[in-house]
C-alpha cells in the first residue's frame, strides 16, 4: 500500500499545559494566559507544535477549570477575551496550534443554566440536566444504585424541589442531558464559536460519560475495586448504563460533522475511559468519528519491554494505519511519569525517545521535558476536590499497598523554570504559589537543564528535531524487529514505502551487542548527548548499546 501524506494532526506533537501552574504574571501566586504568552518561545524553541490547555473558562474552580459556568468566557483569574485572542495569535504567527479543553458532560453547579433548572420543576431548563425521583416510600433514596467516577453515589439530593440530580463526577459538576436538543445545539454552537475564532482542534474531557440509559436502570455488580483509565468497571460496579453507551459513541461523529465544517483541517481527542477495542469504536469505521482518543496504557504499566510490546503490538491491531494513535505518559490527573521510574532521568530518556517514534501523536505533558517529579502532598491541606473528598478517610495503608495518589496535586506544581525563588513561576518572588514549589526545583529547572547538553531537556529538543527533520518518524509505519524472547530491549523499525529507519532501546542495566540492519549504520540520535556514531567494526558488525540507552539510525 503506497501511503498518503499525513494531516497535521496526524503527526503533530502535542504539549498539554495546565494553566494555573505554567507561569503566574500577575503575581497572585495562579498562573496566567499573559504567562503563557511569555514562554511561547520556549515552547517553539523546544519543538513542540500543538499546544492543549486545561480549561482557563469561566468557572468558580471548584475543580480548577472542570467545573464550567461560562463556556464562551475566559476566567478573569487567567484574564480576558483579548488575552486569549492573543495567544491565539502568537501561536498562529509561530505556526503552532491550539486546542482546547471542552467539558461537555457536566456544567459547574454555578452554572445559569442550572441554577435555572433546579429553581423550579416546571422552569424550562429542567430538563436541561438530569432530574429523578428518588425511591419511594419518600423519595430519600437515590434514584438508582449508580456510582460516580471518584465513589460514592451519583446523584445529590435538591431539597427544594424535592428531586435528585445526577452526576458522573463531583457533586457540583451536574452531567447535561443530551437528550434534549437544545442542550446538544447549545455546545454545538460554543465548538463553533471557537473555531470561528481560529482554534485547532479540542479535547474532549470524560466524554465516555455524555449519555446514560434513558430509564435509569440500576447497574450491575463487578468485582473492580479501582477506578482506571483502562476498564471502566470500579468500585463494585460495571457502568453498564452510564459509560460508552452506543448513543455517545454516535454522538462522536455528530461532533466530528461539526468540526468537519471547517478548514484547514481541525482535530478531536477524546478522554474516553475503556479498552483500546472500545476506543476503536469512538474513531469509528471511516475514522469519521474522534480523530483521536488518548490511549492511557502506558501511564499504568510497568515499564517493562513485555509489557510494552505487549500493549503496542494491541494498539497497532486496534487501530491500524490510517488510524492515529496517541501515546500519553501522564496527565494533569495521574501521577508524574518519572516518579514512576524512581524519578530516573536516564530512563526517562528512553522512554521519550520511544514516545516520541512510535506510530501516532505523542502527548507531553508540561514538566515532563524538565523531569519534574510527582510531590506527595498531605490530603489535609489538598487542593484538588477529590483529595478534598478523601481527607476524611484513613487511607494511609491502602494508598501505600496499592501505590495509588488520591490527590491529583502532586503532577500539578508549579512549572520549574530556573533557580529563582519560586522557580521563577511567579512575577512576585514572595507570593505563596497556589500549590508550592517542589524543592527539587534548584536542580531540575529550565534555565539549568538548557545549559547541560546531557540534560533531559536537551534530549526532548534534540528528539524533537529529529523526528521533525524525519519524515519517516513523524508519518512512517511500524513494525517490530525483536522476537518475543528478548527481554532487555525493544528494536522497530519505521518505513515509508523502502525508506526505513531503526529505532534500538535497551531496557536493561547491562550494556547489550545488538545485530545492526545495515552495513554502515548512521546515527541520527542517541540518548547519550556525546555519541556521534555507531562504531560497528569494533564489535563485528554489532551495535554496542550502554545501560539505558535508546538510538534512531538508519
Ligand atoms: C477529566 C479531567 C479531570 C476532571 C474531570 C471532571 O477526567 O481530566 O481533571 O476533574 O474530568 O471534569
Amino acid at each position: 500500500m503506497l501511503q498518503k501524506e499525513l494531516s497535521w494532526w496526524q503527526k503533530t506533537v502535542v504539549y498539554q499545559i495546565y494553566p494555573r501552574s505554567f507561569r503566574d504574571t500577575t503575581g497572585n501566586g495562579i498562573g496566567d494566559l499573559k504567562g503563557i504568552i511569555e514562554k511561547l518561545d520556549y515552547l517553539k524553541d523546544l519543538g513542540v507544535e500543538t499546544v492543549w490547555f486545561s480549561p482557563f473558562f469561566k468557572s468558580p474552580q471548584k475543580d480548577h477549570g472542570y467545573d464550567v459556568s461560562g463556556f464562551q468566557e475566559i476566567d478573569p483569574i487567567y484574564g480576558s477575551m483579548q488575552d486569549f485572542d492573543i495567544l491565539l495569535e502568537s501561536m498562529h504567527e509561530r505556526s503552532m496550534k491550539i486546542v482546547l479543553d471542552l467539558v461537555l458532560n457536566h456544567t459547574s453547579d454555578q452554572h445559569p443554566w442550572f441554577i435555572e433548572s433546579a429553581f423550579s420543576r416546571d422552569n424550562p431548563k429542567r430538563d436541561w440536566y438530569i432530574w429523578a425521583d428518588g425511591k419511594k416510600p419518600n423519595g430519600k433514596k437515590p434514584p438508582n444504585n449508580w456510582k460516580a467516577l471518584p465513589g460514592g453515589p451519583a446523584w445529590k439530593y435538591d431539597e427544594n424541589t424535592e428531586q435528585w440530580y445526577y452526576f458522573h463526577f463531583l457533586p457540583f459538576q451536574p452531567d447535561l442531558n443530551y437528550r434534549n436538543p437544545k442542550v446538544k445545539e447549545e455546545m454545538f454552537n460554543t465548538i463553533r464559536f471557537w473555531l470561528d475564532k481560529g482554534v485547532d482542534g479540542f479535547r474532549l474531557d470524560i466524554l465516555h460519560s455524555i449519555y446514560e440509559d434513558e430509564s435509569l436502570r440500576d447497574d450491575e455488580f463487578s468485582w473492580h475495586l479501582l477506578p482506571s483509565n483502562k476498564n471502566v468497571a470500579s468500585l463494585f460496579r460495571k457502568h453498564k448504563y452510564d459509560l460508552n453507551l452506543p448513543e455517545t459513541i454516535d454522538f462522536s461523529f455528530e461532533l466530528r460533522e461539526v468540526i468537519d465544517e471547517y478548514q484547514p483541517e481541525r482535530f478531536l481527542v477524546g478522554e474516553v475511559f475503556g479498552s483500546i477495542e472500545e476506543m476503536s469504536k469512538y474513531y469509528g469505521p471511516q475514522n469519521n468519528g474522534l480523530n483521536m482518543c488518548f490511549l492511557f496504557e502506558f501511564m499504568d504499566s510497568k515499564p517493562t519491554v513485555k509489557v510494552y510490546k505487549r500493549v503496542i503490538s494491541r494498539i497497532e491491531k486496534a487501530l491500524p494505519y490510517p488510524y492515529i494513535p496517541t501515546f500519553v505518559y501522564g496527565n494533569h490527573d495521574s501521577i508524574r511519569y518519572i516518579s514512576r521510574l524512581n524519578n530516573n532521568p536516564q530512563k526517562a530518556k528512553l522512554l521519550a525517545t520511544m514516545q516520541l517514534t512510535l506510530r501516532g501523536v505523542p502527548f507531553v505533558y508540561y514538566g515532563e521535558e524538565i523531569g519534574m517529579r510527582n510531590v506527595k502532598f498531605d490530603l489535609k491541606t489538598s487542593e484538588d476536590p477529590i483529595g478534598k473528598k478523601y481527607s476524611k478517610f484513613p487511607l494511609g495503608t491502602i494508598v501505600k499497598l496499592l501505590n495509588i495518589s488520591v490527590s491529583r496535586d502532586g503532577c500539578r506544581t508549579p512549572m520549574q523554570w530556573n533557580s529563582e525563588p519560586n522557580a521563577g513561576f511567579s512575577s512576585n518572588e514572595t507570593v505563596e504559589p497556589w500549590l508550592p514549589v517542589p524543592e527539587s526545583y534548584e536542580k531540575i529547572n529550565v534555565e539549568k537543564e538548557n545549559k547541560n547538553p546531557s540534560s533531559l531537556l536537551n534530549c526532548y529538543r534534540r528528539l524533537l528535531k529529529v523526528r521533525k527533520e524525519n519524515k519517516i518518524l513523524s508519518e512512517g509505519l511500524f513494525e517490530f524487529m525483536n522476537g518475543d524472547a528478548d527481554k532487555d530491549y525493544l528494536s522497530y523499525r519505521k518505513y515509508i514505502n523502502d525508506d526505513e529507519i531503526y529505532i534500538y532501546l535497551n531496557f536493561s542495566k547491562k550494556e547489550l551487542l545488538l545485530n545492526c540492519p545495515v552495513e554502515s549504520p548512521d546515527l541520527y540520535f542517541s540518548t547519550l548527548s556525546n555519541r556521534v556514531a555507531l562504531d560497528i567494526e569494533a564489535y563485528n558488525g554489532k551495535i554496542k548499546l550502554t545501560p539505558f540507552e535508546g538510538i534512531i539510525f538508519k
